[in-house]
């Protein structure tokens, strides 16, 4: 027994303190590698904490709880980690890539999956597998393993539409930016062929939070 319950409370108090100090850090380390990941895009701003976002709003709205939301919201952030793999003469081309370059930017998936693979840790394997993932597309035709419709990992078959929209609202250094309007229906009109028709549904039941959001930051 402890002679001195006074220090055991104390003690158990500062515990409590560093596990929540814990959780807290989790969450900002994941956060600001994802924004290392994007430092180089200068025009992405915000746009791993964006798709991040989107992720746990779709993944909320087809039913999973809030520890889940949690984690998809955090990991979706690193979908694009692998870019810092990628060369900055294909990364920042102002105009459209040849297959040579294609090729180079295809491997970003690779090099993201080789960046967090290994790890035990619940949120790192998901991150993986999201970074990995999240350019299949649901009728097999996406990269880099072609797979077709869930054997693409639910997380990563999220993401993948939290991306898109995000990409197409955003100005690229290789694009200007759509309005929601357009990036609305491209989605609605990949249902099934880019995108997992389920998904596409709580899209768009969800898509004037994205809207919302979307303008929320880009005034920031
Ligand atoms: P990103 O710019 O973050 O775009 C993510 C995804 O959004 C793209 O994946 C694509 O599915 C969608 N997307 C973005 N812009 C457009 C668009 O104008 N039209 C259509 N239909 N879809 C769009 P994707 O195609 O696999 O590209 C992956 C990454 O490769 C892009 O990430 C970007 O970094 C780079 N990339 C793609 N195309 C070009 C290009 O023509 N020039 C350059 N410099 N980079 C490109
Ligand atoms: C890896 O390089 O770790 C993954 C290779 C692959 O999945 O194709
Ligand atoms: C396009 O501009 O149509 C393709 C660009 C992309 O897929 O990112
Ligand atoms: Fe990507």
């Amino acid at each position: 027994m402890n002679d001195f319950p006074q220090y055991q409370n104390i003690s158990d108090a500062l515990v409590q303190d560093q596990a929540q100090e814990l959780l807290k850090l989790q969450a900002e380390i994941l956060e600001r590698l994802g924004i290392a990941g994007e430092f180089k895009d200068t025009d992405t701003d915000f746009h791993t904490q964006r798709v991040g976002h989107f992720a746990g709003c779709l993944a909320r709205e087809v039913g999973f709880g809030a520890d889940i939301v949690h984690e998809i919201t955090l990991t979706a952030q690193l979908h694009d980690i692998g870019k810092v793999g990628v060369p900055d003469h294909v990364l920042l081309k102002p105009g459209k890539l040849n297959s040579e370059e294609w090729k180079i930017m295809k491997q970003h998936t690779i090099h993201g999956h080789n960046i967090l693979k290994g790890s035990s840790s619940r949120l790192l394997k998901s991150a993986e597998v999201i970074a990995l993932t999240h350019h299949e597309r649901w009728d097999g035709t996406g990269y880099p393993h072609g797979l077709k419709g869930q054997e693409t990992h639910v997380y990563g078959r999220i993401t993948a539409i939290a991306d898109v929209y995000d990409a197409l609202t955003m100005h690229r250094p290789y694009k200007a930016a759509w309005s929601h309007k357009q990036a609305a229906a491209y989605i609605a009109d990949g249902a099934g062929s880019q995108f997992d028709p389920e998904l596409v549904k709580a899209f768009s039941s969800v898509q004037h939070q994205f809207a919302a959001l979307s303008k929320q930051w880009c005034a920031s």
